[in-house]
């Protein structure tokens, strides 16, 4: 009895919290907001992550061993504001043959923020031109919080994703090179309880459907303040047959009311998951990637671990 009991409940979390564990890495694992791309002169891996003006590393596989290179941009951001010597949250594309690694200056718990671009030709060490504002950033009299960018390609037209708190996830139309923001924005995602802690969109169009990934939650200062179970970060998705609007999550609840479906969150030795990104990988298909802590290593914000897991889409909703 006792055992079958146990047996029933073992079953119970596994289909409530079936989440596979995250895919092996190796060598330089540590990241924060990761964000991946493929070169394509060699298929080699780079990824992009916050903080040391952007650091990033170098695999011949999403496995690893990763190799760090260094600072994207060694001297810092052009775009003149507090945290330019830092740089958050990367998002990585490869448009009209040069690769755009977007960045968000900004420091922890201020509006006064912009989205700045880099480009290079081949991601190589001290290849990258820093070309400065988007045009899109904020400042304490903003609806949003101007990071956390994410680039999307719909059709002919470039939009860019982004935000944070204050209002959460907004969406500008970009020009048609995808250096510049075209006109005015829009909101996506809110969620009016507690603090708006929601950020870190990336979307992905699979199928008929725009996929909007966020992070929701608490994300960092575990080690001193870890927050009530459930409210730490976690990786939501909401989904539309438009890229511009109409997202809902699987129970047709708004986006822009609070809906969001959970994608993935703490479970087993993984806390706190997200920062995420979604990468088509020739061998692994759709993957989502994403930071976590490993509570077997540490809860400190210098130990979040590089995760990934392939996604499944065959039910319409991403799974993992
Ligand atoms: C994807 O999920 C479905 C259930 O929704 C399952 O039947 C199928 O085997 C899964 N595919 C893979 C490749 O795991």
């Amino acid at each position: 009895m006792y055992f079958g009991k146990i047996f029933r409940l073992v079953l119970f979390e596994a289909f409530v919290h079936g989440y596979a564990n995250p895919g092996s890495c190796s060598g330089a694992c540590i990241v924060h907001d990761p964000t991946l791309i493929q070169r394509s002169s060699d298929n080699r891996y780079f990824r992009f992550s916050t903080g040391n003006k952007i650091s990033y590393a170098s695999a011949s596989s999403i496995k690893g061993p990763w190799t760090t290179i260094g600072s994207m941009l060694p001297s810092g951001s052009s775009i003149d504001l507090a945290g330019k010597d830092d740089l958050w949250a990367p998002d990585v594309h490869f448009i009209n043959g040069l690769y755009h690694v977007y960045y968000s200056v900004s420091t922890f718990g201020s509006q006064n923020s912009a989205l700045g671009l880099a480009t290079s030709a081949t991601m190589e060490s001290g290849s990258w031109t820093d070309r400065g504002r988007t045009g899109i950033a904020s400042s304490s009299t903003s609806a949003y919080n101007a990071i956390d960018g994410n680039l999307l390609k719909a059709g002919d037209t470039y939009y860019m994703n982004f935000g944070s708190f204050w209002h959460d996830i907004y969406q500008a139309p970009m020009s048609s090179d995808a250096t510049k923001v075209a006109s005015s924005s829009y909101n996506l995602v809110y969620d009016s309880s507690g603090t708006h802690a929601v950020e870190g969109a990336y979307m992905y169009q699979y199928g008929n459907y725009y996929y909007l990934f966020f992070s929701a939650g608490i994300c960092c200062g575990y080690d001193t303040s870890r927050p009530a179970s459930g409210a730490e970060y976690k990786i939501k998705v909401c989904r539309s047959t438009s890229p511009t609007s109409g997202f809902v999550d699987k129970m047709g609840t708004a986006c822009t009311s609070g809906g969001g479906t959970v994608v993935l969150e703490s479970h087993g030795t993984v806390y706190g998951p997200g920062g995420q990104g979604v990468y088509t990988d020739p061998s692994l298909g759709p993957v989502l990637y994403y930071h976590y802590v490993d509570t077997t290593v540490g809860y400190s914000d210098g130990q979040k671990l590089f995760g990934w897991n392939q996604i499944n889409f065959s039910s319409g909703w991403p799974v993992v």
